[in-house]
This record gives C-alpha cells, structure tokens and sequence, in this order.
C-alpha cells in the first residue's frame, strides 16, 4: 500500500486542511498520515481562530513519523509560522524526501491570515526549492509574483515568475478565475488543464483535495503532468457530486467514486 504524509492544519468541520487531506488519500486507497501545524476553529462559514503548534512540536511529530514510515509522497498544506516551515525545511532535507507537494497556503478564502508575514519569505526561500510542485491560486500567485492576473496568458507569466524561485513545477489555479483551468509550467514546457466551472457554491477545500490528490498520484508512480491531470478530474467529480453540508461553503464529496 502507498503512504502518503500530509502536514497541514486541522478543519474541526472536515471539509479542508488535514481532514480533506486524509479523505482523499483514503479515497485513493493509500495509507494517510498527518502531522498537524496548527488547529483551526472553522466550519462552513468561516476561519475564526487559528492556533500554531510550537515549532519543535511539529518537529518531533514529523521526525517520529519519517523514523518509521516513509511515506511515498508528502503534501504540504498551511505551516502557518516562520519557526514551523525552518523546522520542516530542516527534517524533509535531513530525511531527503521526495514527490513533495506544497500548497502555499497564504490567506484563507474568508480573508483570515494563514501564514504570517514572515512566514512567507521563509516558505519561498525554503520550501520552494525541496518541492517538486508548488500549487498558488491566483491571489497567492499574484502575491508570489508580483503581477495581476487577468488572462490565461497572465497565469503563464506568473508562472514562469514563481518557477524562478522553484526546482520543481509551478500549477496555478484558476478556481477564482474564469472557466476553472488550471495552468503547469514545468521542465520548460506549460501544460494547459482546461476546466469547467461547475456551479456549485460548495468548493470549501479545492485546493487542499487536489494537492493531495496530485500527492497521491506521484505517490503512484505517475509523471508530474498525468498526477495533475488525473487530480483535477478527481476535484472536478468531486465538486460535481453536489454534496450539501453546512450553512455556508460547504465541503467536497471525496468519495463520488465508491457510489
Ligand atoms: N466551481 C468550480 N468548478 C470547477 N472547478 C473548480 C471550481 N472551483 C475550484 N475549482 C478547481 O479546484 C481546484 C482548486 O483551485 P482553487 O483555485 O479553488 O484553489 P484554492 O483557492 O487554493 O482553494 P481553497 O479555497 O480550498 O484554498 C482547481 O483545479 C480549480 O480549477
Ligand atoms: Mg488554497
């Protein structure tokens, strides 16, 4: 059985961070792991608080976990502090781990701070050059880059922009965007995933589902640009399963596929 690690933070009502990671790896028949950053209180409606875990904390819990099961990919989600993305920069060097998938979780989509400000610099300086994919959304990819972007032609630049900092992928995502395509530049090539946009309020958690699903896809074995093909379809059934939970933006259905 694959192992797939997720590091992020907890969603007490299960539609995101840690909770969607663990859903989805599950969904895709692999062994889950996770190693928690931060707690959460949070549900359909909103991010209300947030509480980082101390760094050696998060430290010992990842050391503890890589000692004894090596997981085939690592998903990382929101590290939330400078002193957290140091420690596990440190450990996944030491360990030397690969198929590493980071979302740079920076603001959530209720406006409430995920990263503090430092902790950004760290994530670009550090993270960006263990990973094999980084996947920003348009407003981290704007922030990343230093560009607005309005067009397809616009998320190629940003990309490219991003990629100088990368020795992996760069994915940016166009859920807030148009028609939903997704764009990849890698080894110097851009892979176009066109999308549709399903209407559907319900999209709590996007972005966590599918860098953990592009996790477990590399974790099978698969290239970089089937991982993210094969993961934007499972998004897109996922969203199209029309799950209704909740008041507000409420959560995925990662198991459309065991109907
Ligand atoms: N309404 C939608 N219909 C189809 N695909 C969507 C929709 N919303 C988002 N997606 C897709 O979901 C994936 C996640 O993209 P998105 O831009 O929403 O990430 P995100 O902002 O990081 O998500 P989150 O809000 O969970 O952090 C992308 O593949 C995107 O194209
Ligand atoms: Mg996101």
């Amino acid at each position: 059985m694959k192992k797939v690690l997720a590091i992020a933070g907890s969603d007490p009502s299960g539609g995101a961070g840690i909770q969607a990671d663990i859903k989805t790896i599950s969904a895709h028949a692999m062994y889950a792991m996770s190693v928690e950053t931060a707690l959460t209180v949070q549900n359909t409606m909103g991010v209300y608080e947030v509480i980082g875990l101390p760094a050696d904390f998060v430290k010992k819990q990842l050391e503890c976990v890589l000692d004894d099961i090596p997981p085939d990919a690592i998903k990382i989600g929101m590290l939330f502090s400078s002193d957290i993305v140091d420690c596990i920069t440190k450990v996944l060097g030491k360990f030397g781990m690969k198929n590493i998938v980071l979302d740079p979780v920076m603001i959530s989509t209720s406006g409430k701070r995920l990263l503090d400000k430092t902790a950004e610099n760290a994530l670009i300086d550090k993270l960006f050059p263990l990973s094999d994919l980084i996947t920003p959304n348009i407003h981290e990819a704007e922030k990343i880059s230093g560009m607005i972007i309005n067009s397809l032609e616009d998320m190629k630049k940003a990309a490219v922009l991003i990629s100088r900092f990368c020795k992996g992928g760069v994915l940016v995502k166009g859920g807030h965007f148009g028609n939903c395509t997704d764009v990849l530049y890698f080894e110097n090539q851009f892979f176009v995933f066109e999308g549709e946009r399903i209407d559907n309020p319900n999209t709590h958690g996007t972005g966590c589902t599918l860098s953990s699903a592009i996790a477990c896809n590399l974790a099978a074995g698969r290239n970089l640009p089937e991982s993210v093909m094969l993961a934007k379809e499972y998004v897109t059934g996922a969203i199209k399963a029309m799950l209704d939970i909740g008041k507000g933006r409420g959560p995925l259905n990662h198991f459309w596929k065991l109907k």
